[in-house]
This record gives C-alpha cells, structure tokens and sequence, in this order.
C-alpha cells in the first residue's frame, strides 16, 4: 500500500516537511510504503492550457510527471498534499504540479474512464500558515479539493495550524504529533488491514495486469493488489489499455503496484497461465489459451472480459469482488 506525500514548501526542513512527515511515520508503522514528492525540486513544465489532453488523454510536456508523478499518483492509496500558505493559496511549485493534474481530470471527465484505484483512494491536506486569520486556509481547501476530484480521490480529512511561521515552530506544537498521528490511523488504518493478493503473469501478455486493474476497481477496499509481469511489449501494452478504456476503466500511467515494491507476504498469489512463477505458494491458478497475438483485437476483449468474470466470480477461496 502506497501512501505518497507532496510536500508542497521549498524549505527542505521547514514547517511543512515536519508535519508530512509525522503523518507519514504513523503510515509507516501501519504497513505501509511511503514516498515523498518535492515539487520544488522537480522539473515540472508548468501547464499550458493547450487542451491536448482534454482530446486524447496525455500532456504534450513529456517531463518528470509522466514519467513517474502520474504513475505515484496512480498507484497511490492515500494522497498527502502538504503546503504552507503563500498567499492565501499554496506554494507555485504546488500547484504547477496540480495543474499539470489537468490531464487526469481530462481522463475523468473528457474521457470518461474510471481510475481503477477511485473507490479506495483518500486525500488529505495538511497545512500551515504565519497569521491567525479565519479564512486563513479557504483559498488552500478549494484548490485541494478540486485537486482530489480530479485525481479520483475522497477527501478523508485536513490537519490546519495557524501562528507557524519559522522553521522549528511546527515542533514545538503542543499536540500536532498526537493529532497527525491519528488522522494516519483514522485514513491508512483500514486501507492497511487489507489482505494482500498479486496476480502473476510471466508471459506478460497483459492478461496479469489487467486481473489485478479489475480487482482493484472493483474490491480495492478488501484487497491490495500488487502485478507481478514483466513489462508487455509497447503493442500489447497499447491493446490492453484500448480493451479497458472500452470497458470504461483507465489503465493510462498503469495505476497497479508492482509486486516488487512490498515486502509483505501474499495472502493469495494468483499465477495466470502454465509457466512457472517464482512468488510461492501459488494459491490459484488460471489456465488460459497462451500466444496471444498482440493484434487480436477480439481475442484481448475475450481475454479482458474472462478476467473481470474471474475476479467478480471468485472461487477458490478467493471471495468475489462483485
Ligand atoms: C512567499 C510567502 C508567502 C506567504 N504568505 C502567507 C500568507 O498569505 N499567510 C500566512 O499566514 N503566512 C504566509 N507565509 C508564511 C508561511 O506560510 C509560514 O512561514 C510557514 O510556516 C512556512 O512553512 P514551511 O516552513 O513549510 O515553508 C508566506 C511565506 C512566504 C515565503
């Protein structure tokens, strides 16, 4: 499970980092992995405007964001968006970053494909400011909630601290280590009881990943699904994700863990066709007709639709999703 922080400051560690990171401690001692993405030491191109994506789905800036921030975002349980106040709002480099997000709500909303991690993914907004004013974090709530719409996440909740201005003020807060502890408890805690279930595909036809793509869009909230597949060659990849989107579901910046990011063990390994894997013990296994030709557009669909009936059929042990 990947709970990913944005700490929003410029201030390596100031006010915010501390806060980030209290949330991201308690995560941790959870279960979960954590990561933290600095804007301000990212090369994120500001958005455009263009509209490209709201046409096909993807940013013209080929930068940092495609190449990983979408992909966290995705993967991603839990959303931390951290920032002090600038100006009422959060930081610039903040929110270049919840711009270039634009592509997402596009997929959303243009495209009209689901985000396989949106029934479980949660949003939470920590922040803090010098002053003591009472609208001191409207300006911050609105951007952030728009932010996780877009991004297909709910929003779980909100730390605040007024009268935080220099570095080292954020410590010596009286109760922000017990109230940023269980806001992580209250939002990872549930997502971190979940049983863990990695689909294993060898031949990495796609058959793999688009199991575990069905699993989490429809029982992310009782299951952690991880892929474990070697990555599909660039037509495969294309075709699996055309199948999807014609079910409605977004497999664009991929969006499943991959097996080799946890340590955990496996309540159910999955292993999708005859070869050997090397995640033991195999708890189920799913012959399928093997050498598909990735130009077979019909024969993917078959594939995709075989794999959503498997996930929602359950059996085996495996309890169904739907
Ligand atoms: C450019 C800039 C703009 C700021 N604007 C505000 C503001 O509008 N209201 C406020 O209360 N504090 C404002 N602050 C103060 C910061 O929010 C405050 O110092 C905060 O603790 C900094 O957090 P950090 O250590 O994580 O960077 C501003 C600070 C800077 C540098």
């Amino acid at each position: 499970m990947l709970v990913l922080g944005l700490q929003g400051s410029p201030r390596r560690k100031g006010n915010t980092a501390f806060l980030l990171d209290l949330f991201l401690e308690e995560a941790r001692r959870l279960g979960a992995r954590t990561a933290v993405i600095s804007p301000a030491r990212e090369a994120i191109a500001a958005c455009k405007g263009c509209g490209a994506c709201e046409k096909r789905g993807f940013c013209v800036s080929h930068d940092v964001m495609a190449q990983s921030i979408y992909p966290f975002l995705r993967q991603a349980d839990v959303v931390v968006a951290a920032s002090p106040v600038y100006f009422y709002g959060v930081t610039a480099q903040l929110k270049g970053l919840i711009d270039r997000c634009q592509t997402l709500w596009s997929r959303k909303y243009r495209l009209k494909l689901a985000d396989p991690g949106a029934a479980t993914r949660a949003g939470v907004m920590l922040a803090v400011g010098a002053t003591h004013g009472g609208k001191l974090f409207d300006g911050l709530h609105l951007t952030v909630d728009y932010f996780f719409d877009a991004i297909a996440a709910r929003n779980a909740g909100s730390l605040t601290y007024r009268g935080v201005e220099h570095a080292g003020d954020m410590a010596r807060h009286p109760r922000v280590r017990a109230e940023a502890a269980a806001l992580a408890r209250q939002v990872c805690g549930p997502l971190a009881a979940r049983r863990r279930i990695v689909f294993s595909d060898p031949g990495g036809a796609g058959a793999g990943m688009m199991a575990a793509a069905w699993m989490r869009y429809l029982a992310g909230d009782k299951w952690n699904v991880f892929v474990d597949a070697p990555a599909p060659s660039g037509q495969t990849a294309a075709m699996v994700e055309r199948v999807m989107a014609a079910r409605g579901i977004d497999l664009g910046y991929a969006g499943i863990q991959p097996l080799a990011s946890e340590n955990a063990p496996m309540d159910r390994v999955v292993a999708i066709g005859s070869a050997p894997v090397e995640t033991a013990p195999v708890t189920d296994r799913w012959l399928l007709e093997e050498g598909r030709d990735p130009a077979d557009a019909d024969g993917f669909a078959r594939l995709c639709d075989e794999m959503r009936q498997k996930v929602a059929r359950g059996g085996d042990g495996l309890p169904p999703a739907a």
